[in-house]
Parts: structure tokens; sequence; C-alpha cells
């Protein structure tokens, strides 16, 4: 977790790196601090906090200069004090550096240089890093040797930042397991853990591969790679805009991206529908031939991303004849699940960081799978290590809860799971027509849905005094109901808890009693009778009961206290539905809660730490 910036030019570069550091703040934001080179050594300035409260700390000082470097913390070893706040210098001071990821092996190191002779302030692992840094270039007096050398004393997770106050106009990255990229302008370049902290300045990126070497000055950017060797970079050009990066009149970056869902949708499935069919092909690299070899799907992922690969089982199951399997990578990279040549294994991130996906689609991989990522970041590490990608195209999500590229998720699977149905033939030419009918009529429903806030709103406000909630659904339902019970807890901080509706009598129907509010996600589908029979088992013990259910049902109202109305769609497609009221609903009970609803507490929006 935790986000970093560099920068190098001709502006104030406090400015530009504070600006970033906001940008980047959705990555963690428990301290902040910067180093800023100036003709009188490194000024380094660290705050518990919020950036906000870094930029107050500036302000008083008004410091000169043109070059960088920037974090905001998600605290990992040692606690949130400004002492283990980055940037960690070494005993001279005259170098400074920040730090994403985990250096595994920092305690031995730590034993060795205190052995040495050096002091150590913070409890941090990072700070072993500087001080070897400063010993190895005492000797060598070559920040590329040293920066060759470091690589093979640290074990771990790193993207470092590094600046020294002897070297001016430039400042050097070292990436290994943790991402960084970098941003190329007129005479200033830049470095992040994200494209958005450079977005107003440039959009012409690199990314750096593992163990590569940078080094980012006013003339520009030379990379090499963890020999010392130089390589050739190819520069991209993002088409994100620096407008989608900002909150455009919306009070919260979650809503904003709430409401960006049918667009999303829009997106992720222009180009790749035509006449009736998926028009994906090019873009997966598969053909009949290469689908016929496998007979199974592992999908992987995390969190909300996890419950896409959820909803995608269900569609996998119905429309192709594989054998599907699904599973949080924190388990699936621990398992001894059978995995060959002959599985399909998908891999769902929305950020393409997070560590433990990643590491699952290394083992993958090394047993011989062919591995997809669904992502929303071209360029991450997920997305460069996979052999086929298809990429979300919701534009960059900034609040730590996951919304819009939730329903982007499940639209690119959706998207998968039509392909394989084709190229195995066990969907129908006329079946797949159908349901592509009525999937490219989605995002007009999701936005029908969008306006009817205000519902949801009121709603929120008659249950937001409630402690615990209790989320049901079925079948494609169920990871719907599950999603819903995470948004709540991660935003709102109330406890919810979700179930698949027929586990309740096997032990939740304890907990009903008028104080527990029960959500039931109930679209006229297959389900409906028997969910509706969990409903009435829920009233009779006199839980007051809340239902996302289809419009113009006339059953459900009798039976709840509170009723959300969806549009109708086919029984496939209601997540892309169900969900957004859900959303809503977590929105608006943390807002009347007063909670940070775009940094919620403890969280950080990409795990990049096991
Ligand atoms: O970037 P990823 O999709 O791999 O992230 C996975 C989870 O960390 C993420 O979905 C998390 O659960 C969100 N906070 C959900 O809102």
């Amino acid at each position: 977790m935790c986000g970093i910036v560099g920068y190098v030019g001709r502006r104030n570069a406090s400015d530009v790196l504070i600006d970033g550091l906001k940008r980047l703040e959705y990555r963690g934001y428990d301290s902040a601090g910067l180093a800023l080179r100036t003709g009188d050594g490194l000024i380094i300035l660290k705050e518990v906090g919020k950036v906000a409260d870094l930029e107050r700390m500036l302000e008083e000082i008004s410091p000169c200069s043109t070059q960088g470097i920037g974090h905001t913390r998600w605290a990992t070893h040692g606690g949130v004090t400004q002492v283990n706040a980055h940037p960690h210098r070494d005993g001279s001071g005259k170098f400074a550096i920040v730090h994403n990821g985990i250096v595994e092996n920092y305690m031995e190191l730590k034993e060795e240089l205190e052995r040495e002779g050096v002091e150590f302030l913070s409890e941090t692992d990072t700070e072993v890093v500087v001080h070897l840094i400063a010993t190895s270039f005492s000797q060598t007096g070559d920040i590329l040797e040293t920066l060759v050398n470091l690589q093979g004393r640290l074990r771990g997770s790193f993207a470092l930042v590094v600046i020294q106050q002897d070297l001016p106009d430039r400042i050097y990255c070292v990436r290994k397991g943790s991402p960084l990229v970098l941003g190329s302008g007129d005479g200033e370049s830049f470095c992040a853990s994200d494209v958005p902290a450079f977005l107003p300045y440039t959009r012409k990126i690199q990314y750096l591969e593992e163990g590569d070497i940078a080094e980012i000055s006013l003339g520009g950017i030379r990379v090499w790679d963890e020999n010392g060797c130089p390589v050739e970079k190819t520069v991209f050009t993002v088409d994100w805009d620096v407008s989608m990066t900002e909150k455009s009149g919306f009070s919260h970056f979650m809503l904003k991206e709430i409401h960006e869902q049918g667009m999303v949708l829009r997106s992720t499935l222009k180009g790749r529908i035509a006449d009736g069919r998926t028009a994906v092909d090019q873009e997966l690299g598969w053909d009949a031939e290469m689908a016929s070899k496998w007979d199974k799907v592992h999908l992987v992922a995390c969190g909300t991303s996890y419950y896409s690969a959820l909803v995608a089982e269900r569609v996998l199951e119905k429309w192709t004849d594989l054998e599907i399997k699904v599973d949080v990578a924190s388990e699936y990279r621990y398992r001894h699940i059978k995995c060959d040549p002959s599985t399909l294994a998908v891999f769902v991130s929305q950020s393409g960081e997070t560590a433990d996906t990643l590491a699952a689609q290394r083992k993958a991989r090394a047993d011989g799978a062919h591995c997809l990522a669904i992502t929303n970041v071209r360029g991450s590490t997920l997305a460069r290590e996979v052999h086929s990608v298809m990429l979300l195209k919701a534009g960059p999500e900034i609040g730590v809860a996951a919304t819009k590229t939730f329903t982007g998720q499940m639209a690119a699977l959706f998207l998968v799971a039509l392909q394989l149905g084709r190229l195995r033939g066990t969907l129908p030419s006329d079946e797949e027509e159908r349901l592509i009918s009525e999937l490219i009529h989605i995002p007009y429903k999701v936005e029908l849905l969008l306006e009817r806030e205000n519902e949801v709103m009121e709603l929120a406000k008659r249950y937001a005094s409630k402690s615990n909630f209790l989320f049901i659904g079925r079948g494609i339902s169920f990871p719907i109901a599950l999603e819903g019970a995470l948004k709540l807890k991660e935003i709102s901080y109330i406890h919810a808890e979700a179930y698949a509706a027929g586990e309740m009598k096997h032990g939740p129907i304890a907990l009903l009693e008028p104080d527990l509010p029960v959500l039931a996600v109930i679209p006229r589908d297959g389900l409906y009778e028997k969910t509706l029979s969990n409903i009435q088992e829920a009233k009779a013990r006199n839980a007051p009961l809340i239902a996302v259910c289809t419009e113009g049902d006339t059953i459900i109202p009798q039976h709840v206290e509170s009723v959300i109305e969806i549009p109708w769609t086919d029984e496939e497609f209601t997540p892309f539905l169900s969900v957004v009221p859900l959303q809503f609903l977590a929105f608006h009970i943390a807002l009347l809660k007063g909670r940070e609803i775009d940094q919620p507490r403890n969280l950080a929006k990409s795990v990049t730490v096991e």
C-alpha cells in the first residue's frame, strides 16, 4: 500500500508533490511526508494524519525547491508516528527515500547495520534501506552500482524513490514487486505509484519491469535492468484525463463513481459486441481449438473483485460445460487445487497490483494454466504478467470502496463467459443473441436506477441507527448480498453479514430480532419463491425487512417494511441492477454517520502487501 511520488523539473516541487500525494491518498492515509532538495540541503517534513496536515506545515516554511519525493503511508512496520512516517534519511542527512512495500529481511539487515554503528530512528523496515544505500554509495561513489547491489540485499517487495543532496536535478527509482510508473513532460519528469498523481502535467508514461532502476531528471528518463544494463522503454499515452480524477461536483468520489456506472458499462461493452455476438477474439487471442483444450476455469480475486467472480461463476456454469472453481487469492495461492494446462485461470483485480492475486497468478502460470487478467489498469503488474487481458475501461476509481469497477468487472466477465460458450459450442447462437440484446440495454436500466437515489436516501435515514445488518440472496443474488454487506461494513463500520438465503435456517436465524434489519435481494428469478419463504421466516421472527425486488412486484411489499425496486431484466443480469441500491444505501448510511467515505479507516485502495 502507500503512495509515492517524485518530481524533477522547474515547477515548485512541493506544489507538485502535495497535489500528487492528494491524488494518491486513496492508497494510504495515516501519515504523509516529503523531502525537498534545496541549496541548503535536504528538507524533510512529515506529519501524522492527512496530506492536508502536511500541506499546512509546508505553508509555514514555503521551501523553494524544484526536486523532491513524497509519500502517503499505510502503516505496516511501526506505529503511526511522525518518526515512522516517510521519507527516511541516512545518518549524514544526504540521502532520503520513500518506499512502498515490505522488506522481509529487515531485521537481519538492521542487526548487521547496528553492528556497524548505524543508529536507527524509526521502527520501520524502510529505514534499513536508506542506510544500506548510504553505506554502499560511500564505498562505490556510483548510484547505479549502489542500486544494483541493493537489490541483491533486499527480500520482499519494494518501489523506492531516492533523492541525494549531491545529485542535483535527478532522482532514482527502483521497482520490484510494488507498482511504480514514470511520467515524462517537457523539461520535467515524474514517478509515482499510480498515474493520477501526475496526470495534470503529462499523459506520457513508461512502466518499469521487475528489478528496473530509473533515473528521472530535467533531461528525461533513463532506465536500467536489475544488472545495470540500459533498457529502452516504450512510451505510452494514457487515455485517462485529469477530470476523471476529480470529484466533478459530487461530494465524494464514491458517489461520483456510483453515478458513472452506466457510462462504465457502455465503455466496457463498446467495440466488444457486433452482430449479436461478442467480438473479443483478437483481444483475448482465443480460438475454438484453444478453448477446447480447457476443461476447467479457476476464478481468483480478493474483496469486491472476488464477488464479481462469484457472479461470473454462475453464468459460466450456465453457458459453458466447464468445471468452475472460485477462490479468494489469499487461499488459492496456498491450496493444492489441481491446476494444469487444461485450466483457464482468470484473475480479477481492479488495481492489478493486489499482492495475493499476483502471487496466485504466478502459481497458476507456473502450473501451466492459461492466465487471463480482468483489470482496470493497463500496464499494471497483473496485466503485464498474464497471457490475455481484458480491461474494464472504468476510468480511475479513487474511492476506496469499489463500485463502478465491480460493475465493469461483471461486464467483462460476462463477455468472457459468452465468448467461451460460443467457442465451446455450448451456447447456441440464438441464445447468445438474445442475451446480448438484453446486455446492451443494461447501461440504460442502470441509469434509470441512478435517478432513484433519493428513495434510497430516505431508507438510509430509517436504518442508519442500527448496529447490525443481515443480507440474504440466492443464486446470482447471493454474491450481491455479500457485496452489499461489504460496502456497508467498509464505509459505515456497521457490522453486516451476508448469507445464502437458504443457509439462514442453519444458524443465522438465531440472530433475528426486531433490531436486526434483514435485507433480501429478491429479483423475479427462478429462485424467487424460495427466497420469499426465507423472508417470511424472518418476518415471523419480527426482523425488520428490506427487499430489493423487481418493479411491479405486488407480493414482496406485503411482507416487508421497505422496498427498493429495480427494473426488470433477465435473471443473469440482475446483479448489474440490484447492486446499485446497495451501494447507495451504504453510502447514505455512512454519510449520516459522518464517516470518511472515500478513505475509510484502516483500509487502502491497493493491497500490495500480503
Ligand atoms: O484491486 P483489487 O480489485 O485486486 O482489490 C481487491 C480488494 O482489495 C478490493 O475489492 C477491496 O475489497 C475494496 N475495498 C472493496 O470495496
